[in-house]
């Protein structure tokens, strides 16, 4: 009867006090990505890129927010976050027009606000297009400095159709869904948001892809812009 009663609690206890381990929650580093070549540093201070269109108010934005962690999920402020994108006809220009940079704020937080970004091709035979997406730069003291890419969810260039080779749009961590949110129910003052979280990885280092194919058509973009 003791050897049997034994047994129960030394195995109740066992299955506490796994159950009772306490977990380390941990946040897996976001994916890097190309850089490309369009990337100029020290952009403007803002919140509201792609703004030089006169035709922008009359847009539908786009409004990407997201929070800056480590990879113990805890936030992390006053990250200097750069973003660059093409137009929504799909143009780089050596322009302020569609770049901007501004920090994280408490709680990690962060949002900015734009207009859709538009397709264009890199590849010479113009069948495949790189899917839409928005440059992300991030850098904090103590932490690698992240190059990565935002992609939108549904986009046909993703992954194996993209005409990036080396890009990363095959990670789902780089893919955001799109959701509209509208003032009332007329439709009439909707707009989209996409929400893009940010994990850092500890160190001193840049996490980037190395770009092997995605200058050439994109450079000669650059040279017509002038
Ligand atoms: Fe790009």
């Amino acid at each position: 009867m003791f050897v049997w009663l034994s047994s129960i609690l030394v195995f109740t206890y066992v299955v506490f006090a796994h159950c009772a381990v306490p977990t380390t929650t941990t946040c897996r580093p976001t994916t890097p990505d190309v850089l490309g070549p369009y990337y100029l540093p020290d952009p403007p201070r803002r919140r509201q890129i792609c703004d030089r269109d006169p035709t922008f108010h009359n847009e539908r934005h786009l409004l990407v927010e997201g929070r800056i962690k480590n990879q113990l999920c805890q936030p992390i402020t006053d990250a200097k976050i750069e973003v660059w994108q093409a137009d929504r006809d799909g143009h780089y220009l050596l322009s302020e027009n569609c770049r901007g940079h501004f920090y994280s704020e408490k709680g990690g937080h962060y949002a900015f606000l734009t207009l859709h970004p538009g397709k264009y091709s890199t590849d010479p035979e113009g069948e495949m297009y790189r899917p839409a997406h928005i440059h992300f730069r991030v850098e904090k003291p103590g932490y690698d400095i992240l190059v990565t890419q935002m992609y939108f969810d549904g986009d046909s260039s993703l992954g194996r159709n993209d005409s990036c080779l080396a890009c990363s749009s095959d990670h789902d961590d780089l893919v955001v869904a799109v959701r509209e949110m509208c003032a009332d129910a007329s439709g009439r003052y909707c707009f989209n948001i996409a929400r893009f979280d940010i994990v850092l990885s500890g160190g001193n280092g840049v996490d980037v892809v190395s770009d092997f194919d995605d200058s050439r058509i994109e450079l000669e973009d650059i040279v017509r812009a002038g």
